[in-house]
């Protein structure tokens, strides 16, 4: 009898509202292909946890979720109860970090039924991988502020890059070109960033000396942003530091019509230490509370998490689930252009697992 652990930490905001559709979904898939998922939810790495106990997490955080198989994960983020810097660093990245989740995968499909803003796009022309650095690069704690409070008050922040943690990515990044069918674009700024981007771009180049049938390409990050728009059917396998992998994970879902459908999956490939799964979105202070946020994210994150955890044909159910409810058009919420809640979005889709 398959039984998985999983850690559940639905933080802030929308997250707690796309969690509930997300574990209806995947309740409906254990259901139906005969596995057990025994949840435990948690409520640290929350604003409400944060005024409660002064932290994000407990002391223990590292030892309790590293017994987990996986780690689904919400939003989290309340600035206006606790800065975004202090909350972030003091749950999501020490998760990525704590867990050695390198590989960052962020798929983006432009889905039948989704009306993208990209003047004559079918399902089809985007579709693509971006794989994202997720330990280390522009994401660092070194730095500081200096002659505070003067004149020449001044602050510094590293971006770190090392030989291991650029390589284990391309790696993983040509990897999945591989298995893709063949092409990787590689997010650079080796003009402008003088010393970490041209090293990037070194490494990115004797990687590929070990996978001579992949076609590798190379942009910097302002016309690779630009091309995501005017041509995503370039793209296949996108592979970026941290930052440049965030920024262009937002980018590449908002041309297929909202971010509210992409997933994420932190993935720490040794499966030693948990993997989170998680939609790319936040805690979207502006419309949480209203039952109004898109759950097709957080619902393709649990997809994901499945087909890591070896449950491929119930990963497979679950997206032909979504994709049949919104290419069907009939359960849209608002970012998608309808008015139905996220609610119903959630039963439509855990309803069209069964028949998936
Ligand atoms: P956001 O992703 O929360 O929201 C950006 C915009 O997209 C908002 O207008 C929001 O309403 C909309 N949106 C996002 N998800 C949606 C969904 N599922 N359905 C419909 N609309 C959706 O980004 P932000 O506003 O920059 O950040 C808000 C908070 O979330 C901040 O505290 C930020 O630090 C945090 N954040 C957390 C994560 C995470 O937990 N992984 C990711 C991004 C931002
Ligand atoms: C993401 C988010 C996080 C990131 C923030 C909230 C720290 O934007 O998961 O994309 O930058 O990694
Ligand atoms: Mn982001």
């Amino acid at each position: 009898n398959r039984t998985y652990r999983i850690a559940v930490i639905a933080g802030d905001g929308i997250g707690t509202e796309v969690m509930s559709e997300g574990l209806k979904v995947l309740g409906r898939a254990a259901e139906r292909f005969g596995f057990r998922l025994e949840t435990q939810e948690f409520d640290f790495a929350s604003a409400e946890y944060w005024t409660k106990h002064g932290r994000m997490l407990p002391e223990d955080w590292f030892e309790t979720l590293s017994g987990f198989d996986a780690i689904y994960f919400g939003a989290v983020g309340w600035p206006d109860v606790v800065p975004d810097h202090i909350s972030l660093w003091g749950s999501l990245l020490q998760f990525r970090r704590g867990f050695d989740q390198y590989v960052n995968l962020r798929p983006v499909k432009l889905l039948p039924g989704v009306p993208g803003p990209l003047r004559g796009r079918e399902p089809g022309d985007i579709d693509f991988l971006v794989v994202r650095e997720n330990t280390e690069g522009e994401y660092s704690s070194i730095g500081g502020k200096m002659f505070e409070g003067t004149d020449r008050e001044t602050v510094v922040q590293e971006t770190v890059m090392t030989r291991t943690g650029i390589d284990r990515i391309l790696r993983f990044a040509y990897e999945q070109a591989q298995r893709r069918g063949g092409r990787l674009t590689s997010a650079t700024k080796s003009n402008g960033i003088s010393i970490t981007m041209p090293y990037w771009d070194e490494r990115v180049a004797e990687m590929g000396e070990s996978f001579p049938e992949i076609e590798v390409d190379k942009f910097h990050i302002d016309i690779l942003a630009a091309q995501f728009v005017l041509h995503p059917d370039w793209f296949d396998v996108v592979v970026a530091s941290n930052l440049f992998g965030d920024i262009l994970s937002d980018l590449g879902p908002a041309c297929t019509g909202t971010i509210g459908v992409a997933p994420s999956a932190n993935i720490n490939p040794t499966g030693e230490l948990p993997s989170l799964f998680e939609p790319v979105h936040g805690s979207a202070p502006d419309i949480a509370g209203q039952g109004i946020a898109n759950p097709v994210g957080q619902i393709w994150a649990g997809a994901m998490m499945l087909d890591f955890l070896g449950e491929a044909q119930a990963a497979e159910a679950v997206t032909t689930a979504f994709e049949t409810v919104l290419e069907s058009g009939e359960t849209m919420t608002p970012d998608l252009g309808g008015s139905a809640r996220c609610e119903e979005l959630g039963t439509a889709i855990a309803q069209a697992v069964d028949a998936a």
